[in-house]
């Protein structure tokens, strides 16, 4: 049985690292900052995953392993009804937040990076309501895939939705979809990202998928 925890500031650094070396086969981060190694940007979704952990609608759940490495975690984004979390920030993480132009990594296409977040956002808005639940991420650290992590987080979450009637929405890469499935999720869209028209390469999916709580 894996321990599931609500994630603390101390933990910036290692959500980061499971952040940004999951995703690593993705291309949006290279097109996003193309001049910065995988150290700087871990650096900075540090100060940037602040914004999450301060969100009180925003649930950021982690895993341990038995030597205490953080191996996985998770943020849902729940309807305010489903109660809040509530991580209060260091007056140094909340100041760093507040500047965080100064500590983004340059240079950077804000182009490809506004262009993103817009795709994904009418997804949401197309799809979804204000009384459903958002799986906004889920990762693993790719030497501890397929050791069960990841379904421990989504029963955390399907048990807090089938309890409330709640859907749960989420945008899923390829990587991802097969898990959802196995849990209930169906497909609702495939949007794709072409990279090269905002001076990247390559184009990416994202699966926008529902699962409708079981009663
Ligand atoms: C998708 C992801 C979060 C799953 O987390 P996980 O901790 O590996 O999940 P589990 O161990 O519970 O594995 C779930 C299923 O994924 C598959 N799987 C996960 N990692 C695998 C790997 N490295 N090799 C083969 N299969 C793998 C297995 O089929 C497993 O199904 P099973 O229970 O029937 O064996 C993880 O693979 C990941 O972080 N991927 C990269 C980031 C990403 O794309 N996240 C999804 C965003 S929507």
């Amino acid at each position: 049985m894996h321990l599931i925890q609500y994630a603390t500031e101390a933990d910036g650094p290692a959500l980061a690292k499971v952040n940004v070396q999951s995703f690593q086969s993705r291309l949006l981060l290279g097109a996003v900052w193309p001049e910065s190694d995988q150290n700087t940007i871990q650096e900075f979704k540090i100060h940037v995953g602040m914004r999450h952990l301060a969100n009180p609608n925003m649930h950021v759940v982690k895993i341990h392993n038995d030597s205490g490495e953080l191996v996985t975690y998770s943020r849902w984004q729940f309807p305010a009804s489903l109660g809040e979390s509530h991580v209060t920030l260091s007056d140094e993480a909340a100041l760093i937040l507040k500047n965080i132009d100064a500590y983004t990594p340059r240079p950077m296409n804000e182009t490809v990076y506004k262009a993103f977040k817009q795709l994904l956002a009418e997804a949401r808005e197309r799809h979804t309501r204000p009384d459903d639940i958002l799986l906004d991420l889920l990762a693993t650290l790719p030497e501890y895939q397929g050791q069960g992590y990841g379904s421990a987080i989504l029963k955390w979450g399907i048990e807090k939705a089938d309890a409330t009637k709640s859907r749960i929405f989420l945008e899923a890469t390829p990587a991802g979809v097969p898990l959802y499935l196995k849990y209930g999720w169906r497909h609702l869209e495939e949007v794709t990202m072409d990279l090269a028209q905002y001076g990247g390469t390559g184009v990416e999916s994202y699966y926008m998928m529902m699962r409708d709580p079981v009663l």
